[in-house]
């Protein structure tokens, strides 16, 4: 390693557009970059000079130099140019306190247009402006020289770079995985692409690299990273791409508490490199199971950043409420709970048939809703039906006060918690109860192993696959039959826990990981409850159900989402927003026109031929 970074100095700037300062006053300098602005007072032109260090400002004055003045009159928005001249501290009165180079301009004697360029189609130079979105990733090379972009890219390369060091701090190596391989199921469906050498035949673009990691485990790597770029056929979202970057990595001879100790660590190293001004909420991170995250949460993803938890309400309408949809929903052995939305007591017949309206929408039957009016009595539709006793138990369960709205929902423990779940974001988003820079990480584990899937009767892996089973609830890996083949809804298999961990960040899936099944008759027995024949497991993960007749380590590991990671990092709601070149909603890029036909010729190499799409043979 040179114990100097090589200069960025280059033939065309002594410095960049970030650098000069008021000591600099008196030297020659040599600047390149964009007109970023352009002001013509006549004999004086001034130019704002841009690159991704900073803007400087440069000054023509037609009486020092009259050739540069003639020259920088032609200068427009984005020309790309040169100057040459002497660094000048400002006139008094004229600095520009938001620029690092604000005390100083360049006073300049030459000027070279390096090249012009077309009307860019939207302003780069206003950080406000709304810029159609289609337009920003059909012209994304122009995008990318606004600001906004270029601290976010910047961002992304930090948390790259921070990811990295503390991995090989740790003793990792990084591994790269191949791209074309077989499919590797996460749950997606899978891009393929055809072999030209093997007519017929196609690779899988991996999901993750989940079997290739866990082979190099079984090869010794003892501790593998990858920044891994993996691909998902999935309708896409504001959190999710066809084409995104996993974390990926995995541990040797490590139980649940190991990984995920490192994880944090690493996870808490990294943010404080990356965005050192941005509280972290709490360390250690909250842990919580899935069963507590849901009952307080409603969310397996839980934003930890402000209370509103899920109250259950059956206690206090123990007895019979006189509500009979509340009454009737306890008999049945479903749920009664609530959110307590501070401040929202006055909301309007229009928002609360709005929120309704959210509710019914996500599958609950309706949404009760009641006000805490002053001195604790509540105001609502069904308000009516509740003795004054009863009103005053709901509101000491809810932990709800004056000026708060209750919001109840009687139904089955999954919708009841998911609707909720789903309503405690929405009005902490809406109500703006969260810290915007706190970063509220927390853990979720034991999840359930399996859910039940009727129409293929079998029990699907909630995660991947290849989860372990806690070791408390390996005897559960059972039917009621005995018979593996034999599966039903009831089988105690769907009582058993994975030691599967996820971690969330301020409401999303940051990642997720698992110690993995690692004795091949525990691996085939879970495979068998998902419905995989011996020769569907020979097929689908043969190599990997070999390998561990080699001897496999104990292991485990995690994939965190970089793109999340980085959105989240920048204050984004779109992964889009840190990615160079995203995908629109629809799959496609603008800028490079893809997908596309294949040219002619591929379609004879590969054998292929479309059917039913006009206009592809
Ligand atoms: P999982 O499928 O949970 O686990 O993925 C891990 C993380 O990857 C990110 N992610 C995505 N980001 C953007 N766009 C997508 N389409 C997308 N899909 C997933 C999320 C998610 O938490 N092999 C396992 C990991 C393991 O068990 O080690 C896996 O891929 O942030
Ligand atoms: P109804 O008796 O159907 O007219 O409903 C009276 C009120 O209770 C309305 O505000 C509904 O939205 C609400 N409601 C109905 N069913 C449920 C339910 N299962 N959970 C919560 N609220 C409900």
């Amino acid at each position: 390693m040179p114990a100097e970074p090589v200069s960025l100095a280059t033939p065309y700037r002594t410095h960049t557009n970030g650098e000069l300062r008021a000591d600099d006053a008196g030297t020659r300098a040599k600047l390149a970059g964009w007109v970023h602005r352009r002001r013509d007072y006549g004999k004086l032109i001034f130019i704002d000079l841009r690159d991704r260090h900073g803007i400087t400002q440069v000054v023509i004055d037609a009486a020092d130099a009259p050739e540069a003045h003639a020259t920088a009159s032609r200068l427009r928005s984005e020309y790309v140019v040169a100057f040459e001249g002497e660094v000048a501290r400002r006139q008094p009165g004229t600095e520009n306190a938001r620029l690092p180079t604000g005390d100083v301009e360049l006073q300049a004697r030459t000027v070279t247009i390096l090249n012009e360029a077309k009307t860019p189609p939207f302003y780069l130079n206003d950080p406000d402006a709304t810029i159609d979105e289609s337009l920003r990733l059909k012209y994304r090379y122009l995008d990318i020289r606004r600001e906004a972009m270029q601290r976010r890219l910047l961002l992304r390369s930090r948390l790259v770079q921070a990811i990295r060091e503390v991995h090989h701090a740790n003793g990792f190596v990084e591994v790269e995985t191949p791209n074309l391989i077989k499919s590797t199921p996460e749950g997606a469906r899978d891009f393929i692409v055809p072999s030209r050498l093997q007519p017929g035949a196609v690779y899988a673009l991996p999901q993750s690299p989940q079997q290739l990691k866990q082979l190099l485990m079984v090869a010794g790597i003892d501790r593998y990273f990858q920044i891994a770029r993996c691909f998902r056929d999935e309708d896409l979202r504001g959190d999710r791409q066809p084409e995104f970057t996993q974390l990926d990595l995995e541990m040797s001879f490590v139980d649940e508490a190991a990984v995920m100790a490192f994880v944090e660590r690493m996870v808490i190293e990294v943010t404080r490199a990356t965005v050192p001004d941005r509280p972290i909420r709490e360390t250690p991170f909250p842990v919580f199971t899935y069963a507590q995250a849901m009952e307080r949460f409603g969310s397996d993803k839980p934003d930890l950043r402000f209370a509103m938890e899920l109250v259950d309400l059956a206690p206090a309408l123990e007895g019979g409420s006189g509500f009979r949809v509340f009454d009737e929903t306890l008999a049945n052995g479903g749920r009664v709970k609530a959110i307590a939305a501070p401040g929202m007591a006055a909301a309007t017949r229009r928002e609360t048939d709005d929120l309704t309206e959210y509710a019914r929408r996500h599958g609950a039957k309706g949404l009760v809703h009641l006000a805490v009016e002053a001195g604790g009595d509540l105001h609502g539709p069904i308000a009516k039906f509740l003795s004054p006793e009863l009103q005053a138990r709901l509101v000491s369960a809810s932990g709800a006060g004056e000026g708060d709205l209750l919001l109840i929902v009687a139904d089955t423990a999954g919708v009841t918690n998911d609707v909720l779940g789903r309503l405690r974001q929405e009005l902490g988003n809406r109500l703006g109860l969260a810290d915007p820079n706190e970063l509220a990480y927390c853990w979720v584990h034991e999840f359930p192993m399996y859910q039940w899937d009727a129409d293929g009767h079998r029990w699907d892996a909630t995660h991947n696959p290849f989860s372990g089973v806690l070791p408390d609830d390996e005897a559960l890996l059972t039917t009621n039959a005995g018979s593996l083949d034999d599966r039903s809804p009831d089988d105690p298999a769907g009582k058993a826990r994975a030691m599967q961990y996820d971690i969330a960040l301020n409401g999303w899936e940051l990642g997720g990981g698992s110690v993995r099944i690692w004795n091949p008759d525990l691996l085939a027995r879970s495979f068998n409850l998902q419905g995989y024949t011996r020769d569907q497991m020979e097929e689908r993960f043969g190599a990997m159900l070999e390998a561990f007749q080699y001897g496999a380590p104990p292991h485990g590991g995690i994939a965190l989402g970089i793109d999340r990671w980085a959105a989240l990092l920048s204050h984004q709601t779109n992964i889009r927003e840190v990615m160079a070149f995203p995908k629109t909603q629809s799959g496609t890029d603008p800028m490079l026109e893809a997908p596309s036909a294949p040219e002619p010729e591929q379609y004879e190499e590969l054998g292929l031929r479309f059917v039913g799409v006009p206009g592809r043979a």
